[in-house]
């Protein structure tokens, strides 16, 4: 997921910097300047087993489609909770617009919206949010197309959020075709980002958990729009993946 945000109105005109992206007040500089900084996450080695799927409860119309849990549904929450704190002390007293990138941001969109709202009203720190909706689609099976296609978002104003970011490659097409808005700030909230020598060095400003390159389902997260109704994280097994091809 994605997030940008506008300032609100600072006495002084002085830019300033903020977790690795140089800003200005409204009106001074419309240019998009993001310098991504390497984030802090749960790392996951790519010795991690995981844990075996008979330690949890999950559909039972999954059975047999996967290989393990990667990360339980209790632990992705504990996660977003700890990452809505950082955001919230970065960016606390900002207007922000919260952009979920659909379908597989909707949970941790959700989730990260709720943890928001909750240190929102309950500290010192305090957001005004509005939250949008954009759906992106580039995979078919557990392959990136290339190409990528956009749906909605018709009336993005600021910006953004998001599920996985692989090799980066949807990420950098989002934010270059949300430049035409003009944001004042735009950061990045992705709920895992993959080890992968694919990828071509997107880093989001807050990352929740690094993992190696295995196609994950799970948590909203679908292999051809199957696995959404799944809580936890799961990697999906070479019968799964024959079973659900198109
Ligand atoms: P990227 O362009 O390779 O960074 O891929 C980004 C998008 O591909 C994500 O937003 C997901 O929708 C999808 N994707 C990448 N890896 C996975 C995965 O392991 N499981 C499910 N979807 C994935
Ligand atoms: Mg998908």
């Amino acid at each position: 997921m994605t997030l940008a945000y506008k300032e609100r109105e600072k006495k002084g005109n002085g830019a300033r910097k903020n977790h690795g992206v140089s800003y200005r007040p409204p009106g001074q500089c419309k240019l998009l300047l993001v310098l991504l900084v390497a984030s802090w996450n749960v790392m996951l080695m790519d010795n991690w087993p995981g844990y075996d799927l008979d330690l949890f409860t999950y559909p039972q119309h999954y059975y047999g489609d996967l290989e393990c849990v990667l990360i339980p549904h209790g632990i992705i929450v504990d996660r977003i909770e700890r990452l809505a704190k950082d955001i919230m002390k970065d960016i606390g007293y900002d207007d922000i617009l919260v952009l979920c990138v659909l379908k597989g941001g909707y949970k941790f969109c959700a989730d990260l919206v709720e943890h928001l709202k909750s240190i929102s009203r309950n500290s010192d720190r305090f957001v005004s949010m509005k939250v949008d909706f954009i759906r992106l689609k580039s995979y078919k099976n557990d392959q990136s197309m290339g190409e990528m296609q956009i749906i909605g978002g018709e009336d993005l104003s600021m910006l953004v959020g998001k599920d996985v970011v692989g090799t980066g490659r949807t990420m950098k097409a989002l934010l270059s075709s949300i430049e035409k808005y003009k944001p004042n700030m735009v950061k990045v909230a992705s709920l895992l980002v993959k080890r992968t020598a694919r990828s071509d060095g997107f880093r989001p400003d807050y990352a929740g958990f690094e993992i190696s390159d295995v196609f994950v389902v799970g948590y909203a997260l679908d292999y051809n729009e199957y696995f959404r109704d799944l809580n936890h994280i799961c990697i999906i097994n070479e019968h799964g993946k024959e079973k659900y091809r198109v």
